[in-house]
């Protein structure tokens, strides 16, 4: 449980951590070689204000194109030349297998930033023709954690299932939401597709197992001095003051260290150790020279 959570909070600080408005998906179905053209769900007109879309590899968000408030529309084609339209539309050119690789992600742009708006992913199918339906081979069902950023939105994390087919054999899987990657809030299952070159379909979904909140994070901006006194037979007084412990859900949490701070213990201790935990039961840990 401890590692899921380290390796949530791992994957959390590479995610650029925008604030969630609206949520939707769509998966657009395109021959590999053809133009695909992605919906991204609001009408902005240039003029209105900015937006951008950016395309997430393995949880890493990357710029692919902005619509600036003067008009001007800049498109990275070392990731995939691209049309944005003024309507919020992108056109993606002559698509290719690792194209459907990615999500492509819709923001809109207001004088705070970039906001989330929509997921979309591309599933693009060989030019070639084949056979029978693909199928998903689930033989450890593994147990989806979802984890609570807080404003920041939820994360699900799981292992895609594994899909093959008798002519495409291993075949990408889809899954929404996807792991790994924050969305607006915390889905009761995930789905995952998998399409075989021929367009035929398979599809599981999968419940969300186990839900968690991110843990708490004790924070020394200020790594104050801590001071000991000795008061002969009645022992040592510490004096200093705690750190402050910050919790997506809780908020500010209440922070204990030993020895504590203006009451006299035994004896001089070298360190001060400081514990906070949520809600959750989530723990952070601080331990302060004593100076
Ligand atoms: C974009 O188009 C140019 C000209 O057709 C081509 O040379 C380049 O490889 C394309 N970029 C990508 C990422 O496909
Ligand atoms: C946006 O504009 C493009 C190009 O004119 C068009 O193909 C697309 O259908 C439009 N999308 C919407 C939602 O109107
Ligand atoms: C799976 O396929 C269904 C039906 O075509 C579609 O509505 C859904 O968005 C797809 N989900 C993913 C994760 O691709
Ligand atoms: C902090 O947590 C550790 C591990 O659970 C525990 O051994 C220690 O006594 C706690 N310290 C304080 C000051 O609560």
């Amino acid at each position: 449980m401890w590692d899921h959570t380290r390796m949530a909070w791992a994957i959390y600080w590479i995610i650029i951590g925008s604030f969630v408005q609206a949520q939707e998906f769509s998966t657009t179905v395109v021959k590999e070689g053809e133009d695909a053209i992605i919906q991204c769900g609001i009408q902005t007109k240039v003029e209105e204000g900015y937006m951008k879309w950016e395309t997430i590899d393995n949880g890493i968000p990357v710029d692919l194109a902005y619509n600036l408030r003067d008009g001007n529309i800049d498109c990275d084609d070392r990731i995939i030349n691209c049309t944005l339209y003024a309507n919020g539309s992108i056109q993606l050119e002559s698509v290719s297998k690792e194209d459907g690789a990615r999500y492509y992600r819709c923001l809109r742009g207001d004088e705070d930033g970039y906001h989330y708006y929509s997921d979309h992913r591309l599933l693009v199918l060989s030019k070639e023709k084949t056979s029978s339906p693909p199928l998903f081979e689930t033989p450890h069902r593994e147990s989806v954690s979802s984890y609570n950023m807080g404003k920041k939105g939820v994360l699900h994390c799981y292992n895609a299932p594994v899909c093959e087919d008798d002519v495409d054999w291993n075949i990408p899987v889809d899954c929404y939401p996807p792991s790994g990657v924050i969305v607006d809030r915390e889905y009761e299952t995930i789905q995952c597709n998998c399409t075989d070159s021929d367009g035929l379909m398979n599809s599981v979904t999968f419940p969300v197992t186990r839900q968690m909140s991110s843990p708490p994070s004790i924070k020394t901006p200020h790594r104050e001095s801590v001071n000991s006194y000795n008061m002969g037979k009645k022992g040592v007084l510490h004096g200093y003051n705690a750190p402050v412990c910050e919790d997506d859900v809780d908020g500010k949490l209440p922070v204990v260290c030993y020895p504590p701070s203006g009451i006299i213990v035994d004896r001089e201790y070298e360190t001060i150790q400081c514990n906070c935990t949520d809600s959750d039961e989530l723990m952070d840990s601080v331990t302060i020279p004593v100076t």
